[in-house]
């Protein structure tokens, strides 16, 4: 089994598992997040964006079935050829509070990853909202104020995105600004 997984491996399991198209960019969105925190925080940037990259690896093959959503992911890792106990953790946290999840975040690099990609759903339901639907123009103070009203993108867990400020040694606001920059950095791809 290997240990390790490079970027144009994870890349492959990600053309080969993941093909819904807002699934695609939403975990493209949480790899540069991801990326851009192992920056600001001195963590591995490839390791971190490669557990962004297949956080979400197994929506497609669970159709709907979200009872196993996380486990899966790894039983898939594991069929093909990849013990990471360290990613397979990570994947595993960012489903706790789920249905049928007992797993819980334990460190920066959990709490961190499931505020990541909390955080995408948030920016992403704002920039949809402006007349330009462009990520260009995006204030912090903005999606701040969309953070503050609980109405807004309900299902976005903005518990698990204040635990990763916190995780990433930050406050809220440079949060939110970091990850609006790693988006934007993409924008093209992810249509924004
Ligand atoms: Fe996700």
């Amino acid at each position: 089994m290997k240990k390790m997984i490079t970027y144009p491996e994870a890349r492959e399991l990600f053309d080969k598992y993941l093909q819904t198209d807002y699934l695609r960019k939403h975990s493209r969105e949480t790899e540069v997040i991801m990326r851009a925190l192992a920056k600001a925080t001195g963590a591995d940037e490839e390791f971190w964006g490669i557990c962004g990259l297949l956080h979400d690896l197994d929506l497609d093959a669970l159709n709907g079935d979200l009872e196993r959503h996380g486990r899966r992911t790894v039983e898939i890792l594991k069929e093909n050829g990849y013990d990471i106990p360290e990613m397979f953790s990570a994947i595993l946290a960012h489903v706790e509070g789920m249905e049928g999840s007992d797993f819980r975040r334990k460190n920066d690099l959990e709490y961190i990853l499931a505020g990541a990609e909390n955080i995408t759903g948030l920016i992403s339901a704002y920039v949809i909202l402006r007349p330009d639907k462009k990520i260009e123009g995006v204030k912090v103070k903005s999606v701040l104020k969309k953070f503050k009203s609980p109405a807004f993108a309900a299902k976005v867990n903005r518990d698990f995105i204040r635990d990763a400020a916190e995780h990433a040694g930050m406050e809220l606001r440079e949060f939110i600004g970091i990850s609006i920059d790693a988006m934007r950095s993409i924008s093209d791809e992810i249509g924004m």
